[in-house]
């Protein structure tokens, strides 16, 4: 397939488009490193400046509109900027109220009786970034076993921070490097890194390392490493093994907590962790994020809990900040009540883009699969991930062949497709994205439609 040419074509047709944006650009990166503060944001050639968001669209400094399946890192499972939440802050902002204060407001409370009653765990502590969220839930375990080692999955992000930032999506024969410059010395062998889905790789690691393994953490459904589910048996062994060799399990659900149901994935499964991180979603539109779990590892971020054990699990300026604690207590509750009424209809849209795309690709001779579907949410998963699959390849079960080039052509997923789409009037990441509930039936047509115009050109080019 000519790549070379295709993507030169969409490159120059979205130049001579988005004029204003490239203005912007220009000037913003006078001031910020490639324009922006968050890399993915800014993709090649330059990204385009929103003006307005609204439900299932976005709208740019261009005047041109698009249907998002971004939905702002797939954190709105409503849309964007829904009216109920837009209500109640602007009516706590009319009263006055909704700044930061400094102190617990009760909205807070309301919100942390509402997921720990949902994922039935014992206490909860929030704070602003999915990033800091997972540090803090890496800490506490540290703290409580006294061990050294956090263990991961390849393709699995939490966020950057230290004890994160090795096999994500750098693809050496294997996802097992360190992903930055700057980490403390000796992180690297601090990092275990384990096969997503693998249970014999998983029994090896903890053979090897487990006396020394303070957690597990790992994504019941993987959202960066690919959008697949893990397999129910696979999340039961990681249970039995944690428990085995006195290690935590942590889920990490900033991706799937919300998403499925109106509650963690860990309740499809049936399995509890004894540490969940949430954020995206239980922050309708804001920055809020949480580490719920155990009673006797959480007492470690108070002041009940001796020097030696003690995690600084505290300080944060703008953690629980009232208008996000409102925020998210609105949204939470709203998909609680809603919540037969929303999952079931994101799903099925889900499906009918997760089965539609494959159609169409298939039809015009690409090897296309879609991920996102699997039979613990077989009905109820809007996300939508497409892997461009090499020949002879059939199936995508890891996140190794996520990120493989010589399974995955990454090219066509991440650069092509994208400016592809957004030329027919859709953003999408990663392969496509989350379906929301402003997004109507006509618009999910639509881009199926798109996809089939985009799979009849490049037929051309093979
Ligand atoms: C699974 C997962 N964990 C943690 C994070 C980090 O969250 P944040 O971007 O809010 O810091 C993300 C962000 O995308 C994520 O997908």
């Amino acid at each position: 397939m000519d790549k070379k040419n295709l993507l030169n074509g969409l490159i120059k047709d979205y130049k001579l488009k988005h004029k204003k944006s490239e203005e912007l650009f220009e000037k913003a990166s006078r001031y910020q490193i490639r324009g922006g503060s968050h890399n993915l944001r800014l993709f090649a050639p330059f990204p385009f400046y929103d003006v307005q968001c609204s439900g299932s669209k976005v709208t740019d400094a261009d005047g041109k509109t698009y249907v998002d399946f971004w939905q702002g890192h797939f954190a709105n499972v409503l849309g964007h900027n829904p009216k109920i939440v837009l209500d109640a802050l602007l009516d706590y902002f009319k009263r006055s109220q909704g700044l930061t204060t400094g102190f617990p407001g009760n909205y807070q409370r309301e919100l942390a009786e509402l997921i720990l009653r949902q994922i039935e765990a014992d206490k909860i502590r929030f704070t602003t970034s999915g990033t800091l969220s997972t540090m803090y839930a890496m800490m506490l375990a540290k703290a409580f076993t006294g061990r050294d080692l956090v263990m991961k999955v390849g393709g699995g992000w939490h966020g950057a921070q230290p004890y994160a930032l090795k096999g994500i999506s750098v693809y050496d024969r294997g996802l097992h490097h360190l992903e930055s410059a700057g980490l403390p010395p000796g992180i690297d062998s601090m990092i275990v890194i384990t096969r997503f889905n693998d249970i014999e790789d998983l029994e090896e690691k903890f053979r090897k390392h487990g006396e020394g393994i303070a957690c597990f953490i790992l994504e019941p459904f993987i959202g960066a490493g690919g959008f697949i589910f893990s397999q129910k048996d696979y999340l039961q062994r990681a249970r039995e093994l944690t428990q085995q060799y006195n290690s935590l399990l942590i889920f990490d659900e900033v991706v799937s907590g919300f998403r499925f149901h109106a509650g963690g994935v860990q309740s499809l499964y049936g399995i509890k962790p004894d540490l969940t991180v949430f954020g995206k979603a239980i922050g309708g539109g804001m920055p809020v994020s949480a580490v719920a779990g155990r009673d006797d590892v959480m007492v470690l971020c108070g002041p009940e809990a001796t020097a030696d054990r003690r995690v600084k699990f505290e300080g944060g300026t703008f953690s629980a900040h009232p208008a996000s604690m409102l925020a998210g207590l609105t949204y939470v509750r709203y998909l609680m009540e809603r919540e037969s009424e929303i999952y079931p209809r994101i799903g099925q849209l889900g499906a009918k883009v997760r089965n539609g795309i494959e159609e169409i690709f298939n039809a015009y001779g690409f090897n296309v699969k879609c991920t996102g579907y699997g039979e613990l949410a077989p009905d109820n998963s809007s996300l939508v991930g497409v892997q461009f699959l090499r020949e002879n390849i059939n199936r995508i079960t890891f996140p190794e062949q996520v990120w493989n080039p010589e399974v995955c052509d990454l090219e066509l997923r991440e650069k092509i497709f994208k400016l592809a789409m957004l030329e027919e009037g859709f953003n999408i990441f990663h392969g496509f994205g989350a379906i929301s509930a402003a997004h109507t039936e006509s618009e999910i047509q639509a881009s199926l439609d798109a996809v089939e115009r985009i799979a009849k050109k490049w037929k051309k080019y093979k």
